[in-house]
């Protein structure tokens, strides 16, 4: 039996414009999904949640057919790695999690790169980080139609990532405070990037500059995340939080949220994700109880999010 973990993660800059090939910077948190695996003699993968979900059991043979239900990041996870190790087994297979899923913290990202690395111990090879987290890129892809690496590598490989197409850079030590405040509101990745793509297709020559915006406000925020120069990367947030906004995925909830953020005295705030509900961030100082406590009063959720330097790891094997 083998348990994996691998960690949530906010999107500091860039979220959708990552889409259309500008960088990106995510930073995994302390807030991780667990997944354990145990091999068995039957042809069946079984697999359960430790919330309501409910319990699977999927012939082998059927796993590759295309799923909509709860478990179809895992069971997509169990068919590229089965595939990729040439072996296949019946598995049981648990999850835990402890990340608020469909709420832009990489749930399913999570679960994915847990599952990976957790059936390739269960088959006798353990993949390496690289391996792993372009397997788990390419079930997000299966899911959800089109996915940016963003998710799937800050959960395996943890820190803070500037991701940029082909090349993935970690920086590891960043003292950045965050504070994630959570809107409550569930809603689909998938459906808030196809809304960008269509205000995008409509106007071109409005869009495709606000998009290239984005990725300017990312690497300037690379350069202060490297300088530690809270005040500016906290000006860069709230640049990024209107841009968003004007790609139509914020909403007035994660808009109170920001303010309310922003009142509390953070250095700059703004939706983190695909937006249209899920989760908000603030970058605070030493002192994060007031931002949180501004947030609660909204009637939200909200908790300290130290950046967690450790990505996708075995727990425990017996
Ligand atoms: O909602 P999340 O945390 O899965 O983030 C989505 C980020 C997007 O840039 C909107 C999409 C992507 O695949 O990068």
């Amino acid at each position: 039996m083998v348990i994996c973990s691998a960690p949530g993660k906010v999107i500091l800059f860039g979220e959708h414009a990552v889409v259309y090939g500008m960088p990106a910077l995510a930073a995994a948190i302390e807030k991780r999904t667990y997944v354990t695996v145990q091999a068995n003699i039957s042809d069946k993968i079984k697999i359960n949640s430790a919330d309501s979900s409910g319990m699977v059991s999927i012939p082998i043979e059927n796993l590759g057919a295309p799923s909509k239900d709860t478990y179809r990041y895992v069971k997509r996870a169990v068919y590229l790695t089965f595939q990729h190790q040439g072996k296949r087994t019946g598995l049981d297979i648990e999850i835990e999690s402890r990340i608020p899923p469909a709420s832009g913290l990489g749930s399913s990202a999570a679960v994915t790169v847990a599952a990976i690395l957790a059936v390739s111990v269960a088959l006798g090879n353990p993949l390496d980080k690289k391996t792993i987290s372009s397997l788990a890129h390419r079930v997000e892809i299966d899911v959800q139609g089109a996915a940016s690496p963003t998710d799937t590598s800050t959960s395996t490989f943890g820190g803070i990532q500037f991701i940029e197409p082909g090349k993935i850079v970690t920086y590891l030590d960043s003292p950045l405070n965050l504070v994630v405040g959570y809107s409550g509101m569930k809603r689909s990745t998938k459906v808030l990037v196809e809304n960008v793509r269509k205000i995008k297709e409509k106007y071109p020559p409005i869009m495709d500059p606000i998009i290239q915006a984005i990725g300017k406000i990312t690497e300037e925020g690379k350069m202060k995340i490297i300088e530690n120069d809270l005040g500016a990367i906290g000006e860069l947030m709230n640049l990024n939080q209107g841009l968003l906004d004007s790609l139509g995925v914020s909403n007035r909830i994660l808009w109170n949220l920001v303010y309310s953020a922003r009142d509390a005295g953070a250095f700059g705030a703004k939706l983190t994700g695909a937006g249209g509900g899920g989760c908000m961030i603030a970058l605070v100082n030493d002192d994060p109880e007031k931002v949180i406590a501004a947030i609660e009063k909204e009637g939200c959720k909200a908790f300290y999010a130290p950046i967690s330097k450790e990505g996708v790891k075995i727990e425990g094997d017996k």
